[in-house]
Protein backbone atom coordinates (compact mmCIF):
# COMPACT_ATOMS: atom_id res chain seq x y z
CA UNK A 1 0.00 0.00 0.00
CA UNK A 2 0.83 3.26 -0.89
CA UNK A 3 1.10 5.68 1.94
CA UNK A 4 1.09 9.43 2.10
CA UNK A 5 3.23 10.22 5.59
CA UNK A 6 5.02 7.53 6.51
CA UNK A 7 6.76 8.09 10.00
CA UNK A 8 10.30 7.71 11.27
CA UNK A 9 11.20 4.11 12.09
CA UNK A 10 10.66 3.28 15.96
CA UNK A 11 7.87 5.77 16.31
CA UNK A 12 6.27 6.02 19.50
CA UNK A 13 2.77 5.20 18.88
CA UNK A 14 0.62 5.25 22.11
CA UNK A 15 -2.09 7.21 24.35
CA UNK A 16 -1.89 8.92 27.53
CA UNK A 17 -3.67 8.92 30.79
CA UNK A 18 -3.09 8.99 34.87
CA UNK A 19 -3.55 7.41 37.62
CA UNK A 20 -6.58 9.39 38.95
CA UNK A 21 -8.03 9.59 35.32
CA UNK A 22 -8.16 5.73 35.73
CA UNK A 23 -7.45 3.78 38.74
CA UNK A 24 -10.49 4.33 40.48
CA UNK A 25 -10.29 2.48 43.82
CA UNK A 26 -9.88 5.48 45.79
CA UNK A 27 -10.20 4.09 49.32
CA UNK A 28 -8.82 0.72 48.69
CA UNK A 29 -5.38 -0.71 49.80
CA UNK A 30 -4.36 1.99 52.09
CA UNK A 31 -4.85 4.74 49.18
CA UNK A 32 -4.39 8.19 50.71
CA UNK A 33 -6.96 10.93 49.83
CA UNK A 34 -5.58 13.22 47.19
CA UNK A 35 -7.38 16.85 46.42
CA UNK A 36 -10.00 15.47 44.33
CA UNK A 37 -11.14 12.82 46.48
CA UNK A 38 -11.53 15.75 48.74
CA UNK A 39 -13.09 18.19 47.06
CA UNK A 40 -15.76 15.76 45.26
CA UNK A 41 -16.56 14.74 48.90
CA UNK A 42 -17.18 18.00 50.12
CA UNK A 43 -19.02 19.91 46.64
CA UNK A 44 -19.65 17.30 44.09
CA UNK A 45 -21.70 19.61 42.42
CA UNK A 46 -18.53 20.70 41.08
CA UNK A 47 -18.04 17.19 39.28
CA UNK A 48 -20.50 16.56 35.91
CA UNK A 49 -23.49 14.64 37.11
CA UNK A 50 -21.78 14.14 40.32
CA UNK A 51 -19.37 11.69 39.17
CA UNK A 52 -16.46 11.88 41.24
CA UNK A 53 -12.96 10.05 41.08
CA UNK A 54 -13.76 7.18 43.16
CA UNK A 55 -14.92 4.47 40.35
CA UNK A 56 -13.77 5.88 36.83
CA UNK A 57 -12.66 2.99 34.76
CA UNK A 58 -11.23 0.65 37.46
CA UNK A 59 -7.78 0.83 35.91
CA UNK A 60 -6.93 -0.72 39.36
CA UNK A 61 -8.35 -3.64 39.31
CA UNK A 62 -9.16 -4.03 35.24
CA UNK A 63 -5.39 -3.54 33.63
CA UNK A 64 -4.99 -6.84 33.20
CA UNK A 65 -7.88 -6.15 30.39
CA UNK A 66 -6.96 -3.06 29.34
CA UNK A 67 -3.28 -4.11 28.59
CA UNK A 68 -4.76 -6.75 26.52
CA UNK A 69 -6.87 -4.16 24.58
CA UNK A 70 -3.58 -1.87 24.36
CA UNK A 71 -1.82 -4.78 22.81
CA UNK A 72 -5.07 -5.71 20.44
CA UNK A 73 -4.61 -1.72 19.16
CA UNK A 74 -0.54 -2.37 18.41
CA UNK A 75 -0.03 0.51 20.91
CA UNK A 76 3.90 0.54 21.34
CA UNK A 77 3.86 2.75 24.50
CA UNK A 78 1.56 4.21 26.84
CA UNK A 79 1.61 6.81 29.18
CA UNK A 80 0.46 6.82 32.95
CA UNK A 81 0.95 8.04 36.02
CA UNK A 82 1.31 6.78 39.73
CA UNK A 83 -0.34 8.25 42.34
CA UNK A 84 1.35 9.83 44.60
CA UNK A 85 -1.22 9.34 47.44
CA UNK A 86 -1.55 5.94 46.98
CA UNK A 87 2.26 5.29 47.28
CA UNK A 88 2.46 7.03 49.85
CA UNK A 89 -0.63 8.00 51.91
CA UNK A 90 -0.58 11.28 52.91
CA UNK A 91 2.46 12.32 50.79
CA UNK A 92 5.20 11.86 53.37
CA UNK A 93 6.45 9.00 54.66
CA UNK A 94 6.27 5.27 54.59
CA UNK A 95 5.75 3.34 51.16
CA UNK A 96 2.84 1.80 50.55
CA UNK A 97 3.19 -2.31 49.88
CA UNK A 98 0.08 -2.66 47.94
CA UNK A 99 0.60 -0.08 45.58
CA UNK A 100 4.11 -1.06 44.86
CA UNK A 101 2.81 -4.67 44.01
CA UNK A 102 0.08 -2.78 42.04
CA UNK A 103 2.89 -0.54 40.18
CA UNK A 104 4.79 -3.22 39.12
CA UNK A 105 2.00 -5.46 37.94
CA UNK A 106 0.95 -2.84 35.69
CA UNK A 107 4.97 -2.07 34.58
CA UNK A 108 5.70 -5.95 34.28
CA UNK A 109 2.33 -6.82 32.55
CA UNK A 110 3.16 -3.74 29.94
CA UNK A 111 6.49 -5.17 28.84
CA UNK A 112 5.42 -8.84 28.80
CA UNK A 113 3.11 -7.39 26.25
CA UNK A 114 5.41 -5.75 24.12
CA UNK A 115 4.22 -1.93 25.32
CA UNK A 116 6.75 0.40 27.07
CA UNK A 117 5.46 2.91 30.04
CA UNK A 118 6.10 6.30 30.22
CA UNK A 119 5.84 7.16 33.92
CA UNK A 120 4.40 10.40 34.97
CA UNK A 121 4.92 11.11 38.56
CA UNK A 122 2.72 13.87 39.00
CA UNK A 123 -0.89 14.48 37.34
CA UNK A 124 -3.02 17.10 39.02
CA UNK A 125 -3.13 15.24 42.71
CA UNK A 126 -1.45 16.68 45.01
CA UNK A 127 -1.96 14.52 48.43
CA UNK A 128 -4.63 16.19 50.39
CA UNK A 129 -2.24 15.91 53.98
CA UNK A 130 -0.02 17.96 51.58
CA UNK A 131 -2.17 20.84 49.92
CA UNK A 132 -3.65 21.40 54.20
CA UNK A 133 -0.03 22.42 54.11
CA UNK A 134 0.06 25.05 51.30
CA UNK A 135 0.76 21.90 48.77
CA UNK A 136 2.92 23.91 45.94
CA UNK A 137 3.18 26.78 48.21
CA UNK A 138 5.29 25.02 51.01
CA UNK A 139 9.01 24.30 50.44
CA UNK A 140 8.89 21.35 52.53
CA UNK A 141 6.13 19.91 49.94
CA UNK A 142 8.90 20.71 47.34
CA UNK A 143 11.12 18.22 49.27
CA UNK A 144 8.28 15.55 50.09
CA UNK A 145 8.17 15.35 45.98
CA UNK A 146 11.84 14.72 45.43
CA UNK A 147 11.71 12.27 48.09
CA UNK A 148 8.19 10.59 46.27
CA UNK A 149 10.31 10.82 43.02
CA UNK A 150 13.37 9.16 44.32
CA UNK A 151 11.30 6.15 45.82
CA UNK A 152 10.10 5.82 42.61
CA UNK A 153 12.53 5.60 40.57
CA UNK A 154 14.47 3.22 42.84
CA UNK A 155 11.23 1.16 42.70
CA UNK A 156 10.74 0.96 39.30
CA UNK A 157 13.95 2.46 37.28
CA UNK A 158 15.37 -1.11 37.38
CA UNK A 159 12.72 -1.32 34.43
CA UNK A 160 11.00 1.97 33.14
CA UNK A 161 13.21 3.78 31.16
CA UNK A 162 11.21 7.36 30.55
CA UNK A 163 10.00 9.49 33.05
CA UNK A 164 7.86 12.23 33.66
CA UNK A 165 8.13 14.89 36.61
CA UNK A 166 4.69 16.92 35.69
CA UNK A 167 2.08 16.65 33.08
CA UNK A 168 0.88 20.31 32.25
CA UNK A 169 2.44 22.15 35.26
CA UNK A 170 0.68 24.94 34.61
CA UNK A 171 -2.54 23.70 34.95
CA UNK A 172 -2.89 23.59 38.63
CA UNK A 173 -2.03 27.00 38.78
CA UNK A 174 -4.56 28.46 36.50
CA UNK A 175 -6.81 25.48 38.02
CA UNK A 176 -6.28 26.08 41.89
CA UNK A 177 -5.30 29.59 42.03
CA UNK A 178 -6.80 31.87 39.25
CA UNK A 179 -9.78 30.10 37.64
CA UNK A 180 -11.22 28.04 40.10
CA UNK A 181 -11.61 24.68 38.26
CA UNK A 182 -9.76 23.05 40.58
CA UNK A 183 -8.99 22.40 44.50
CA UNK A 184 -8.08 24.56 46.27
CA UNK A 185 -10.09 26.92 44.55
CA UNK A 186 -8.24 30.68 45.22
CA UNK A 187 -8.25 33.29 43.56
CA UNK A 188 -4.79 35.10 44.16
CA UNK A 189 -2.12 36.00 41.63
CA UNK A 190 0.64 36.30 43.78
CA UNK A 191 -0.19 32.59 45.07
CA UNK A 192 -0.41 31.25 41.29
CA UNK A 193 3.16 32.49 41.09
CA UNK A 194 4.80 31.18 43.84
CA UNK A 195 3.32 27.69 43.12
CA UNK A 196 4.54 27.80 39.89
CA UNK A 197 8.07 28.71 40.89
CA UNK A 198 8.11 26.17 43.11
CA UNK A 199 6.92 23.32 40.77
CA UNK A 200 9.51 23.99 38.72
CA UNK A 201 12.02 23.76 41.52
CA UNK A 202 10.40 20.06 42.61
CA UNK A 203 10.88 19.47 38.87
CA UNK A 204 14.51 20.58 39.10
CA UNK A 205 15.02 18.65 42.30
CA UNK A 206 13.67 15.32 41.12
CA UNK A 207 15.47 15.46 37.99
CA UNK A 208 18.68 15.88 40.24
CA UNK A 209 17.83 12.47 42.37
CA UNK A 210 17.45 10.84 39.00
CA UNK A 211 20.89 11.73 37.61
CA UNK A 212 22.32 10.92 41.06
CA UNK A 213 20.71 7.01 40.44
CA UNK A 214 22.22 6.64 37.21
CA UNK A 215 19.46 4.28 35.55
CA UNK A 216 20.70 2.73 32.77
CA UNK A 217 19.11 4.36 29.55
CA UNK A 218 16.97 6.17 31.51
CA UNK A 219 15.73 9.72 30.28
CA UNK A 220 13.67 12.50 32.34
CA UNK A 221 10.97 14.64 30.40
CA UNK A 222 8.04 17.09 31.30
CA UNK A 223 5.07 17.34 29.85
CA UNK A 224 3.61 20.89 29.02
CA UNK A 225 0.33 21.99 27.08
CA UNK A 226 2.12 24.74 24.61
CA UNK A 227 0.11 26.88 22.38
CA UNK A 228 1.43 29.39 19.95
CA UNK A 229 -0.44 32.36 20.31
CA UNK A 230 -1.71 34.21 17.34
CA UNK A 231 -2.31 37.37 17.41
CA UNK A 232 -5.54 39.28 16.12
CA UNK A 233 -3.82 41.24 13.48
CA UNK A 234 -0.45 43.03 13.23
CA UNK A 235 -1.14 45.99 14.98
CA UNK A 236 1.10 46.37 17.81
CA UNK A 237 -1.32 46.33 20.61
CA UNK A 238 -2.27 42.57 19.30
CA UNK A 239 1.27 41.94 19.27
CA UNK A 240 2.12 43.20 22.41
CA UNK A 241 -0.82 41.47 23.77
CA UNK A 242 0.30 38.35 22.25
CA UNK A 243 3.68 38.68 23.13
CA UNK A 244 2.93 38.77 26.89
CA UNK A 245 0.34 35.55 26.67
CA UNK A 246 2.88 33.58 25.27
CA UNK A 247 5.76 34.62 28.34
CA UNK A 248 2.95 33.53 30.32
CA UNK A 249 1.43 30.49 29.08
CA UNK A 250 4.24 29.10 27.21
CA UNK A 251 8.06 29.93 28.18
CA UNK A 252 7.06 30.47 31.89
CA UNK A 253 7.50 27.03 32.08
CA UNK A 254 9.33 25.83 28.58
CA UNK A 255 12.09 28.07 29.34
CA UNK A 256 13.29 26.78 32.80
CA UNK A 257 12.51 23.33 32.02
CA UNK A 258 14.96 23.27 28.84
CA UNK A 259 17.38 26.01 29.32
CA UNK A 260 17.70 26.36 33.30
CA UNK A 261 16.72 30.21 33.37
CA UNK A 262 12.98 31.83 32.97
CA UNK A 263 12.77 34.47 30.10
CA UNK A 264 13.89 38.16 31.49
CA UNK A 265 11.39 39.77 30.13
CA UNK A 266 9.23 37.75 32.18
CA UNK A 267 10.91 38.15 35.16
CA UNK A 268 10.75 41.70 34.48
CA UNK A 269 7.10 42.33 33.92
CA UNK A 270 6.57 40.17 36.97
CA UNK A 271 8.83 42.42 39.44
CA UNK A 272 7.34 45.13 37.72
CA UNK A 273 3.71 44.31 39.40
CA UNK A 274 5.81 43.12 42.58
CA UNK A 275 4.94 39.93 42.53
CA UNK A 276 7.81 37.61 41.97
CA UNK A 277 8.21 34.82 44.27
CA UNK A 278 10.28 34.15 47.05
CA UNK A 279 13.15 32.14 46.00
CA UNK A 280 16.43 31.53 47.08
CA UNK A 281 20.05 31.09 45.28
CA UNK A 282 20.30 27.54 45.56
CA UNK A 283 16.54 27.29 43.42
CA UNK A 284 18.42 28.77 41.01
CA UNK A 285 21.29 26.29 40.98
CA UNK A 286 19.36 23.81 41.44
CA UNK A 287 16.97 25.01 38.25
CA UNK A 288 20.14 25.95 35.96
CA UNK A 289 21.96 22.43 36.44
CA UNK A 290 18.82 20.53 36.46
CA UNK A 291 17.54 20.11 32.52
CA UNK A 292 14.68 18.12 31.31
CA UNK A 293 16.41 15.42 28.50
CA UNK A 294 12.95 15.86 26.75
CA UNK A 295 10.06 17.14 26.01
CA UNK A 296 5.62 15.93 25.93
CA UNK A 297 3.62 18.74 23.90
CA UNK A 298 0.30 18.46 24.77
CA UNK A 299 -1.68 20.15 22.01
CA UNK A 300 -5.30 20.67 21.84
CA UNK A 301 -6.58 24.10 20.68
CA UNK A 302 -4.81 27.23 19.82
CA UNK A 303 -4.62 30.43 21.49
CA UNK A 304 -5.85 33.54 20.22
CA UNK A 305 -4.99 36.73 21.94
CA UNK A 306 -5.61 40.30 20.97
CA UNK A 307 -4.90 43.57 23.24
CA UNK A 308 -7.12 44.44 25.81
CA UNK A 309 -10.44 46.25 25.16
CA UNK A 310 -11.00 47.69 28.24
CA UNK A 311 -9.42 48.93 31.20
CA UNK A 312 -9.59 46.13 33.91
CA UNK A 313 -10.80 47.17 37.12
CA UNK A 314 -8.22 48.33 39.40
CA UNK A 315 -10.42 46.55 42.10
CA UNK A 316 -10.18 43.07 40.81
CA UNK A 317 -8.02 40.58 41.33
CA UNK A 318 -4.78 40.85 39.75
CA UNK A 319 -4.54 38.15 36.50
CA UNK A 320 -2.72 37.09 33.64
CA UNK A 321 -5.35 38.93 31.75
CA UNK A 322 -4.54 41.89 32.68
CA UNK A 323 -2.66 42.35 29.61
CA UNK A 324 -4.05 40.48 27.36
CA UNK A 325 -7.93 39.36 25.90
CA UNK A 326 -8.65 35.76 24.49
CA UNK A 327 -10.06 36.86 20.63
CA UNK A 328 -12.75 34.51 19.25
CA UNK A 329 -11.90 34.77 15.54
CA UNK A 330 -14.47 34.33 13.39
CA UNK A 331 -14.55 31.61 11.49
CA UNK A 332 -12.82 29.21 13.25
CA UNK A 333 -13.67 25.56 13.40
CA UNK A 334 -14.73 24.39 16.93
CA UNK A 335 -15.19 21.24 18.98
CA UNK A 336 -18.67 22.56 20.66
CA UNK A 337 -18.92 19.76 23.17
CA UNK A 338 -15.64 20.75 24.77
CA UNK A 339 -15.32 23.99 23.40
CA UNK A 340 -12.02 24.66 21.98
CA UNK A 341 -11.01 25.64 18.71
CA UNK A 342 -9.57 22.87 16.22
CA UNK A 343 -6.17 23.97 14.35
CA UNK A 344 -4.24 21.69 13.47
CA UNK A 345 -1.44 23.94 12.23
CA UNK A 346 -0.78 24.61 15.63
CA UNK A 347 0.86 21.59 16.37
CA UNK A 348 3.80 22.49 13.62
CA UNK A 349 4.35 25.66 14.62
CA UNK A 350 4.86 24.64 18.61
CA UNK A 351 7.38 21.78 16.62
CA UNK A 352 8.96 24.29 14.48
CA UNK A 353 9.06 26.71 18.12
CA UNK A 354 11.26 24.09 19.26
CA UNK A 355 13.17 23.42 17.03
CA UNK A 356 14.54 26.62 16.41
CA UNK A 357 14.66 28.06 19.51
CA UNK A 358 15.11 24.94 22.40
CA UNK A 359 18.21 23.37 20.11
CA UNK A 360 15.79 20.89 18.90
CA UNK A 361 15.47 18.81 22.16
CA UNK A 362 13.86 15.61 21.82
CA UNK A 363 9.91 15.58 22.08
CA UNK A 364 6.69 13.98 21.24
CA UNK A 365 3.36 14.47 21.00
CA UNK A 366 1.92 13.20 24.42
CA UNK A 367 -1.62 14.55 24.39
CA UNK A 368 -3.79 15.17 21.15
CA UNK A 369 -7.31 14.51 20.76
CA UNK A 370 -11.08 15.07 20.73
CA UNK A 371 -13.76 14.77 23.41
CA UNK A 372 -17.26 14.28 22.40
CA UNK A 373 -20.69 14.23 24.51
CA UNK A 374 -23.33 11.66 23.54
CA UNK A 375 -21.36 9.71 21.05
CA UNK A 376 -23.90 6.75 21.30
CA UNK A 377 -25.45 8.43 18.71
CA UNK A 378 -23.24 7.54 16.56
CA UNK A 379 -23.23 3.34 17.30
CA UNK A 380 -23.98 1.40 14.13
CA UNK A 381 -23.23 -2.15 13.83
CA UNK A 382 -22.45 -2.36 17.85
CA UNK A 383 -20.23 -0.21 17.95
CA UNK A 384 -19.14 3.56 17.83
CA UNK A 385 -18.95 5.14 14.38
CA UNK A 386 -16.29 8.01 15.40
CA UNK A 387 -15.01 8.93 11.70
CA UNK A 388 -15.19 12.92 13.33
CA UNK A 389 -11.92 11.40 15.50
CA UNK A 390 -10.12 9.20 12.90
CA UNK A 391 -10.48 12.75 11.00
CA UNK A 392 -8.87 15.10 13.70
CA UNK A 393 -5.86 12.53 14.34
CA UNK A 394 -5.21 12.47 10.89
CA UNK A 395 -5.22 16.57 10.38
CA UNK A 396 -3.05 16.42 12.88
CA UNK A 397 -0.83 13.99 11.84
CA UNK A 398 -0.04 15.53 8.72
CA UNK A 399 0.92 19.08 10.13
CA UNK A 400 3.64 16.50 12.12
CA UNK A 401 4.42 14.83 9.88
CA UNK A 402 5.45 18.19 8.27
CA UNK A 403 7.45 19.45 11.03
CA UNK A 404 9.04 15.70 10.76
CA UNK A 405 10.30 16.20 7.15
CA UNK A 406 11.42 19.58 7.73
CA UNK A 407 14.40 18.78 10.96
CA UNK A 408 12.08 18.53 13.58
CA UNK A 409 13.23 15.84 16.17
CA UNK A 410 9.92 14.32 17.05
CA UNK A 411 10.04 10.64 18.39
CA UNK A 412 6.33 9.65 18.93
CA UNK A 413 2.73 10.73 18.96
CA UNK A 414 0.50 9.61 22.00
CA UNK A 415 -3.39 10.10 21.60
CA UNK A 416 -5.68 11.42 24.42
CA UNK A 417 -6.96 8.31 24.96
CA UNK A 418 -6.88 4.97 24.93
CA UNK A 419 -10.05 4.48 27.35
CA UNK A 420 -13.04 7.05 27.97
CA UNK A 421 -11.62 8.52 31.01
CA UNK A 422 -12.97 10.47 34.04
CA UNK A 423 -11.90 13.77 33.70
CA UNK A 424 -11.76 16.23 36.66
CA UNK A 425 -14.75 18.29 36.53
CA UNK A 426 -16.52 17.10 33.21
CA UNK A 427 -16.08 13.60 34.90
CA UNK A 428 -17.68 11.47 32.04
CA UNK A 429 -19.64 14.00 29.90
CA UNK A 430 -16.90 14.32 26.80
CA UNK A 431 -15.33 11.32 26.06
CA UNK A 432 -11.91 10.73 24.53
CA UNK A 433 -11.26 6.89 23.98
CA UNK A 434 -10.53 5.31 21.07
CA UNK A 435 -12.25 2.57 22.89
CA UNK A 436 -15.46 3.35 24.86
CA UNK A 437 -16.65 2.34 28.08
CA UNK A 438 -20.04 1.36 29.50
CA UNK A 439 -20.46 3.47 32.63
CA UNK A 440 -22.90 1.04 34.19
CA UNK A 441 -21.52 -2.30 33.33
CA UNK A 442 -17.57 -1.26 32.83
CA UNK A 443 -17.97 -2.93 29.66
CA UNK A 444 -15.19 -2.09 26.95
CA UNK A 445 -15.90 -1.73 23.43
CA UNK A 446 -13.44 -0.82 20.54
CA UNK A 447 -14.57 2.15 18.12
CA UNK A 448 -13.94 2.90 14.64
CA UNK A 449 -11.00 5.20 15.48
CA UNK A 450 -9.52 2.32 17.70
CA UNK A 451 -9.58 0.02 14.32
CA UNK A 452 -8.16 2.92 11.84
CA UNK A 453 -5.68 3.67 14.96
CA UNK A 454 -4.41 -0.24 15.09
CA UNK A 455 -3.88 0.19 11.29
CA UNK A 456 -1.99 3.49 11.61
CA UNK A 457 0.81 2.00 13.82
CA UNK A 458 0.90 -1.37 12.04
CA UNK A 459 1.50 0.94 8.51
CA UNK A 460 3.71 3.35 10.49
CA UNK A 461 1.75 5.97 8.61
CA UNK A 462 -1.49 6.29 6.88
C1 LIG B 1 -5.17 17.59 29.47
C2 LIG B 1 -4.91 16.79 30.69
O1 LIG B 1 -5.20 18.92 29.83
O2 LIG B 1 -6.36 17.45 28.78
C3 LIG B 1 -5.85 15.61 30.88
O3 LIG B 1 -3.59 16.38 30.81
C4 LIG B 1 -7.25 15.98 30.44
O4 LIG B 1 -5.79 15.22 32.22
C5 LIG B 1 -7.20 16.32 28.96
O5 LIG B 1 -8.20 15.01 30.73
C6 LIG B 1 -8.54 16.65 28.33
O6 LIG B 1 -9.14 17.75 28.96
P1 LIG B 1 -10.53 17.64 29.68
O7 LIG B 1 -10.62 18.83 30.54
O8 LIG B 1 -11.55 17.63 28.60
O9 LIG B 1 -10.50 16.39 30.46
Amino acid sequence: MELKYKFPKGFWWGAASSAPQSEGAAKEDGKGKNIWDYWHEKQPNRFFNYIGPEKTSDFYHRYKEDIDLMKELNLNSYRTSISWSRLIPGGIGEVNQKAVEFYNNVINEMFKEGIEPFINLYHFDMPFELQQIGGWESKKVVEAYAVYAKNCFKLFGDRVKRWITFNEPIVPVEGGYLYNFHYPDMVDFKKAIQVAYNTMVANARAIEEFRKLKIEDGSIGIVLNLSPPYPRSNNPADLKASTIADLFMNRSFLDPAVKGEYPKALVKLIEKYNHLPKYTEENKIVIKNNKVDFIGVNYYQPRRVKAKENLPNPEAPFMPHHFYDEYIMPGRRMNPYRGWEIYEKGIYDIMIDIKENYENIPCYISENGMGVEGEEKYISDGFIQDDYRIDFIKSHLSWLHKSISEGCNVKGYHLWTFLDNWSWQNAYKNRYGLVALDLETEKRTIKKSGYWFKELIKNNGF
